[in-house]
């Protein structure tokens, strides 16, 4: 078949090297998402003791998998600052731990009452509700202990002092992004709007979105960084795209809640309407929520690419969040 005549020898040349880089992102994706699995679970508690059911619980939700998207921004933005391994790679930990935490507590019955998650049955399904919510409370708790080790990692770095206030402050972000300025207040919000769907409005949406899912994102864009000590004009320029990014990749949850497969995703689906959730979805429909997407992710894309990028990584990920099947 031959190309159409608009399509010139160069634009050729561009989807052919746009093909040869998409092999290499999805090459990359995988090695660079195995290496932060390892040290995700590097940091594991030992299942043993008389606590040894709750530590189980947690390990299985953790070790269930999912695409590890939070710590392995925490590592790429790290890199890009030259960040020390002893300083960020505790909190790729922590912040992994955390997430899977908010995930453990947003299946529960008494949240969204969903059965599968990373392709397993959920923790409530398997160890009892009780379980899944001390699961989830030690998981939080062991964050904080995970990274707080870090402190002592400092005294060993080549200045003491400063590695010390850039830890303080990155263990600021961890705790105030999680928090009820962050995705516990997002949480509340989502929970309220049950009780009210007719009364949810866009800026309460956007509410819900940028604090149950953005804010996680946003430690995630923005801790390996502090702690590379990036000047603070790229960490501010970082929470803006990782709020773009955040906003998205949570519209995009919200399409595939519709349009996804449990196959796919791991996860139950459909659930949102069935619970009467008030979603992008349900306030745009399908088309004005991908239009709200692409938007957000070109803008995020536009302040990228401002930034001292190693490699065509990072831009290719962000578009791979927003832009994802599963
Ligand atoms: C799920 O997050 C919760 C949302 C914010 C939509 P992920 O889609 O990153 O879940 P895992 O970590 O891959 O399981
Ligand atoms: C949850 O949003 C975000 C969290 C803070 C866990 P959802 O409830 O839409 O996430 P999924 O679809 O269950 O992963
Ligand atoms: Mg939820
Ligand atoms: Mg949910
Ligand atoms: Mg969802």
């Amino acid at each position: 078949m031959t190309a159409p005549a608009e399509i010139t020898a160069d634009r050729l040349d561009l989807r052919e090297k746009e093909m040869v880089n998409t092999d290499w992102f999805n090459e990359e994706l995988d090695i660079r998402t195995k290496k932060t699995d390892e040290i995700v679970c590097r940091f594991l508690p030992e299942e043993e003791g008389y606590a040894r059911r709750v530590i189980e619980a947690m390990n299985y939700s953790v070790l269930a998998g999912g695409k590890r998207l939070r710590p392995l921004l925490i590592r790429e933005t790290a890199i890009m600052y030259g960040a020390n391994p002893s300083l960020y790679e505790p909190f790729m930990a922590a912040l992994e731990m955390i997430h899977t935490y908010s995930l453990v507590h947003d299946d529960l019955p008494a949240m969204d009452n969903d059965e599968y998650r990373r392709g397993r049955k959920t923790t409530w399904n398997v160890y009892g509700e009780g379980m899944a919510v001390i699961a989830g409370d030690g998981l939080l708790n062991y964050a904080f202990e995970t990274a707080l080790g870090v402190l002592k990692a400092c005294e060993e770095c080549a200045d003491p002092a400063v590695s010390f206030s850039r830890v303080s402050r990155a263990l600021y972000v961890l705790a105030r992004n999680a928090g009820i300025y962050g995705m516990v207040g997002g949480q509340c919000a989502d929970i309220q709007t049950q009780l009210h769907p007719q009364q949810t409005d866009e800026e309460e949406l956007l509410y819900i979105h940028s604090h149950k899912t953005a804010a996680m994102i946003e430690s995630g864009f923005t801790i390996g960084a502090i702690l590379g000590g990036a000047p603070q004009e790229d960490i501010d320029s970082l929470a803006v795209i990782a709020g773009n990014v955040g906003l998205a990749f949570q519209i995009r949850d919200d399409i595939l809640d519709v349009t996804g497969t449990q196959q796919d995703l791991g996860k139950s689906i459909g659930k949102d309407a069935e619970e009467g959730k008030i979603t992008y979805v349900s306030l745009h429909g399908l088309e004005g929520a991908g239009e709200k997407v692409r938007e957000l992710t070109d803008e995020a894309l536009v302040l990228l690419e401002k930034l001292p990028l190693k490699d065509r990584f990072l831009p290719m990920l962000l578009q791979s969040m927003t832009g994802r099947n599963k």
